[in-house]
């Protein structure tokens, strides 16, 4: 049975990845889509991906880090649809990586904005519509990255501990105020997606090179790394197929695979035992970096 028919599901960073991935998942659930991306053409493409799959795809350009562009969307999906019965905060960025002090501020603002102020604002917008009508679903895209501590993108961490934070604090809040809308969060490891070229959606204005400094790119070796995990990582499709499961089922964590379990294993011991945090090396350590 398609127990989401006919219903209306939200994603942000629809335009690519997971987010892409998602929004196809729900079609085929028979879901209508309100596809959401900073991306206008690849977000034109997707919206019509999922259209020919035989269902309403509204596409609606947003940025998610901009309070007003996220209230614009708001309107949009309450005007056409309501409440929604999915919610995908799922937009982000990698952002700037590095030694912490070669980080610039305009890194940490961009990071900050997609992928905390994303989250802040997508709750902000639609969970009122979603309590009063007390149904539905929110994922929030977190990463391992929420649940350990590795080196080398700080802000990047900073941000996705936060989003695990909230929605623990959140899934709290709805229990105890008996609420039948229900969170989730998803903690990707490594998802054959474009994450590693987020670049592409940094804003001109928090552009490292923008008073004439030179932007600093991915060595090549490091790019041909890259390149290599992530296409042969785990494909997104199947990860959308993990969040629909937790959806149907009720479970907070989704996680994709076990690589990292360790590594929040360890974590998670060196706070119970009082000890000095064990995460060392790059979080792409387990790929041989
Ligand atoms: N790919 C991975 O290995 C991985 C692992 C853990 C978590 N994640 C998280 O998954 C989520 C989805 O990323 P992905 O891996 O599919 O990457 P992706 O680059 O393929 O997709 C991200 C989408 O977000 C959009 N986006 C970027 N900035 C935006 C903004 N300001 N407003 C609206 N949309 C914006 C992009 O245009 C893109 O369509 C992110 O939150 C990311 O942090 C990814």
């Amino acid at each position: 049975m398609r127990e989401f028919e006919g219903g209306t599901a939200v994603i942000t960073g629809a335009a690519s990845g997971m987010g892409l991935a998602m929004a196809e998942c729900f079609a085929r659930e028979g879901m209508n889509v309100v596809l959401s991306d900073i991306e206008e053409r690849a977000l034109k493409d997707a919206a019509a991906r999922i259209e020919a799959l035989g269902v309403t795809a509204l596409a609606v350009q947003t940025d998610v880090g901009n309070e007003g562009e996220m209230d614009h969307l708001g309107r949009v999906v309450r005007a056409h649809f309501g409440a929604p019965d999915v919610l995908c905060l799922n937009a982000g960025v990698g952002g700037g990586g590095g030694p912490t002090h070669q980080i610039t501020t305009r890194d940490w603002k961009w990071t900050l904005d997609v992928n905390l102020w994303g989250v802040i604002h997508g709750l902000r917008v639609f969970l009122g519509d979603m309590r009063e009508r007390d149904a539905g679903h929110i994922v929030t895209t977190a990463s391992v990255a929420g649940l350990t501590s590795f080196p080398g993108s700080l802000p990047y961490n900073a941000t996705k501990h936060a989003v695990v934070s909230i929605m623990e604090g959140l899934f709290s809040e709805l229990a105890e105020a008996g609420s039948n809308v229900h969170v989730h969060c998803l903690c990707p490891g490594v998802v054959a997606t474009n994450i590693t070229h987020s670049e592409r959606n940094r804003p001109k204005e928090l552009r490292n090179d923008v008073d004439g400094e030179a932007p600093r790119e991915i060595p090549a070796q490091m790019r041909s790394f890259l390149d290599r995990v992530y296409a042969e990582a785990k494909p997104s499709s199947e990860v959308a197929e993990l969040v629909l499961a937790a959806i149907v089922e009720g479970r907070f964590w989704i996680q994709t695979d076990g690589f990292f379990r360790d590594a929040i294993k360890a974590r998670h011991r060196s706070i119970e035992n009082d000890t000095d945090p064990p995460a060392r090396g790059s979080l792409l350590s387990v790929y041989g970096l």
